[in-house]
């Protein structure tokens, strides 16, 4: 099993923080990349697995664009964009974030019209865009967020991320498309990143869930 170090930013892993929170969601994403990519593959083959698909871009449309990188264009970028007006990082990260969009939408009109080669196109397109996207987040543009950001900053940022996840998200859509993810990881023989405790400490630290009610949290 990957240890916290393999995969996070270098902060003390027992410390949640406005960085370490948005890691914990990578893993998540990365792991449904991978699904996507098996899911490519069989599209490739003239055979696209068109209900795994829809699943995936649900969980992708939700709780990659519209809650993660929601979190970040509207909580972290902003806080380091205020501290260093013109901030190159982020406007790099904006960009890639709407290359994706438009990768997702090309993704949901191949399967609407059952264009299996189209689908595997945009989704390995999507897969190779967020791959890369996700590792210069971790590698560089969160290790320099760390050390911009103090530890009052962080705690309101803590504190924004959970309003995201009660107001916009709702109560329990963190814990379903978690739900979603790891049915899509044991289709497609893809390694759970719920699995890992540091992981869930992490997801688990900011959602709006009722964790006694939910499974996955006990
Ligand atoms: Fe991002
Ligand atoms: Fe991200």
């Amino acid at each position: 099993m990957p240890s916290c170090h393999d995969h996070l930013p270098p902060v003390d892993c027992d410390r949640v923080s406005a960085v370490s929170i948005l890691s914990g969601e990578h893993r998540v994403i990365l792991q449904v990349l991978a699904a996507l990519e098996a899911m490519a593959v069989r599209s490739a083959a003239g055979d696209l697995p068109a209900a795994d698909a829809r699943d995936a871009l649900e969980v992708l449309r939700t709780f990659a664009d519209k809650c993660h990188h929601g979190k970040e264009e509207d909580i972290l970028f902003p806080a380091l964009e205020a501290q260093v007006p013109g901030f190159g990082p982020t406007q790099v990260m904006r960009a890639e974030h709407v290359e994706g969009r438009a990768l997702i939408r090309a993704m949901g009109e191949a399967l609407a019209a059952g264009g299996a080669a189209t689908f595997a196109d945009a989704a390995r397109g999507y897969v190779d865009l967020l791959r890369a996207h996700i590792g210069k987040e971790d590698d560089i543009l969160f290790r320099i967020a760390q050390e911009m950001l103090g530890p009052e900053q962080d705690a309101a940022i803590l504190d924004a991320y959970r309003r995201i996840e009660h107001d916009d998200m709702g109560d329990g859509t963190h814990f379903r498309m978690l739900a979603i993810a790891d049915r899509l990881a044991g289709t497609y023989g893809v390694a759970r990143a719920s699995d890992d405790a540091q992981t869930m400490a992490l997801l688990t630290a900011v959602c709006g869930c009722r964790h006694g009610a939910n499974p996955i949290h006990a």
